[in-house]
């Protein structure tokens, strides 16, 4: 996070960065726009996710590619586990000319960082807990502007003041809007709580 400070500073009205982390893996199925990256059944509450990709001028960005990867309601990134198909909660969306992207997937969760090796016992010495807060992971990229890696932050974690790798930015603290089973858009052969998310994503234009 010190050298992203150091590295990635963003004018006025830009998306900030932060860590890609080490759960991006790329070549995510190209999905078209407004599909969901859910497959697999038991991943977690549905959650529409969608915005504008767009300058700090406003103007919308068209033909941007979002590439988005998240947890699992267990806790765990589909490279991380086995038992989910490797294109489970990852995707590629490319933006039309309106720079509007959508897509449906779950609600990730709260998680911990693998505490079992070196790392481990680098933060048992420093007294501090292995928890990340919920997020969701995406990288934009468009022709003329700056990529950038960034969260979406779960505004209700609990751990989201305590992030263990520091990533967290108020910049970047989203509502997951709760919905009813009866609300308008709710998944079919979905009966509990879905969320929606909605904001814009505005990368820094090359000079
Ligand atoms: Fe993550």
């Amino acid at each position: 996070m010190l050298v992203d400070a150091l590295q990635h500073p963003v004018p006025a009205g830009a998306t900030e960065s932060t860590v890609l982390g080490p759960f991006y893996s790329d070549g995510s199925p190209l999905r078209p726009m407004g599909s969901s990256t859910v497959e697999q059944e038991g991943s977690g509450e549905p959650t529409f996710v969608s915005g504008t990709v767009r300058g700090t001028d406003g103007r919308p960005v068209g033909g941007a590619v979002l590439d988005v990867w998240q947890n699992a309601a267990n806790q765990l990134y589909t490279i991380q586990d086995p038992q989910q198909p490797p294109g489970n909660l990852r995707g590629r969306f490319r933006t039309g000319a309106d720079g509007s992207f959508a897509f449906w997937s779950v609600r990730p969760v709260d998680y911990r960082i693998p505490d079992d090796g070196p790392v481990g016992r680098m933060l048992a010495a420093a007294g501090r807990h292995p928890w990340r807060p919920a997020h969701l992971h995406l990288m934009i990229s468009a022709t003329g502007f700056h990529s950038v890696a960034t969260h979406f932050f779960d505004r209700t974690s609990p751990n989201l003041a305590g992030d263990n790798v520091f990533g967290v930015k108020p910049s970047l603290v989203v509502d997951f809007v709760p919905h009813g089973s009866d609300e308008r858009g709710v998944p079919d052969g979905w009966n509990g709580t879905w969320y929606t998310v909605e904001r814009d994503v505005v990368p820094v234009p090359r000079e």
